[in-house]
């Protein structure tokens, strides 16, 4: 079951053909995209991804993504969607066409959940570290590198998943070459230690999650501590609960890393499913 609609408010066939083959976007994968979840036909976050969406075509130097245009698309695929109660919906915009007139390519997609993430949503995962070569102060100094944008640029964070699954994991946490853990390929980190939760700033350059956001936010609510701070990996091993958050993922424990057992944090993650729950 898949649902395809257009900004200009139409539905399009999801088995056809649709874009040109010199489309920027994928000539270069030169646009920018959110998966929002939507749950038995509600949006989550939708808000948070639309900003992030504006925001990250700022970074790209994209038009502005016209809200109401992407708004009536997602509509439209939520109205036709006749699947299972839990959607990924896409959204898509790129650059368009090479040497056109600049008017750029968007679309909606709902697509259903892919069956290893609703696996590891229950069973947890294991996860290997993998150096992205981003130093601190980088995402400032080298704003060209769009650290932190959501593009369509994906390749290297799938070449990370592969390169865990060569190595008999099924994930990623990204380190800085000094240690410092970043995020996953599609997932935020969330650490747990007594009641306070703890992810790594999006000023080291990586995206700031719109799950973790709700997490956090759910979690203040029952008087739990949330910090924004650097986390070393060392701290990893000792902590009480390791998490990989993300929309479609929601909160998903990280039960081994690097080959060692992590702390069973199987109580933790029934609280943190919860209270992420409790936001909607
Ligand atoms: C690199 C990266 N970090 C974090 C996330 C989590 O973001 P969100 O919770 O908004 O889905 C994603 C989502 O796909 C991602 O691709």
């Amino acid at each position: 079951m898949r649902v395809l609609a257009l900004l200009d408010g139409t539905l399009a066939d999801p088995d056809a053909p649709l874009l040109r083959v010199d489309d920027l976007g994928l000539m270069r994968g030169d646009g920018i995209f959110e998966t929002v979840l939507v749950v038995n036909g509600k949006p989550r976050e939708l808000d948070p991804h639309l900003d992030r969406l504006a925001r990250s075509a700022e970074m790209l130097d994209l038009p502005e993504p016209d809200r109401a245009s992407f708004e009536r698309a997602l509509t439209l695929v939520l109205d036709n969607w006749s699947g299972g109660t839990e959607m990924a919906l896409k959204l898509v915009y790129t650059r368009g066409v090479e040497g056109g007139d600049g008017t750029p390519t968007g679309f909606a997609l709902g697509l259903p959940i892919g069956a290893k993430v609703l696996t590891q949503r229950e069973a947890g995962l294991s996860a290997i570290t993998l150096d992205r070569g981003i130093e601190p102060g980088l995402a400032e100094r080298a704003p060209w590198l769009l650290l932190g944008a959501k593009t369509l640029s994906y390749a290297v964070n799938m070449a990370a998943l592969r390169e865990a699954e060569r190595r008999g994991a099924e994930e990623v946490v990204f380190t800085t070459s000094d240690g410092s853990v970043l995020e996953g390929p599609t997932s935020t980190l969330v650490t747990v230690n007594g009641r306070t939760l703890t992810t790594p700033p999006a000023t080291l350059g990586i995206l700031p999650g719109t799950t973790q956001a709700a997490l956090f936010r759910a979690a203040e609510r029952e008087g739990w501590t949330v910090v924004v701070e650097p986390i070393a990996v060392v701290d990893l091993h000792s902590a009480a609960g390791v998490f990989l958050v993300s929309s479609v993922r929601k909160i998903t424990r990280v039960h081994t890393l690097d080959g060692k057992p992590l702390a069973d944090s199987s109580a933790i993650h029934a609280e943190l499913a919860d209270l992420y729950e409790s936001e909607y």
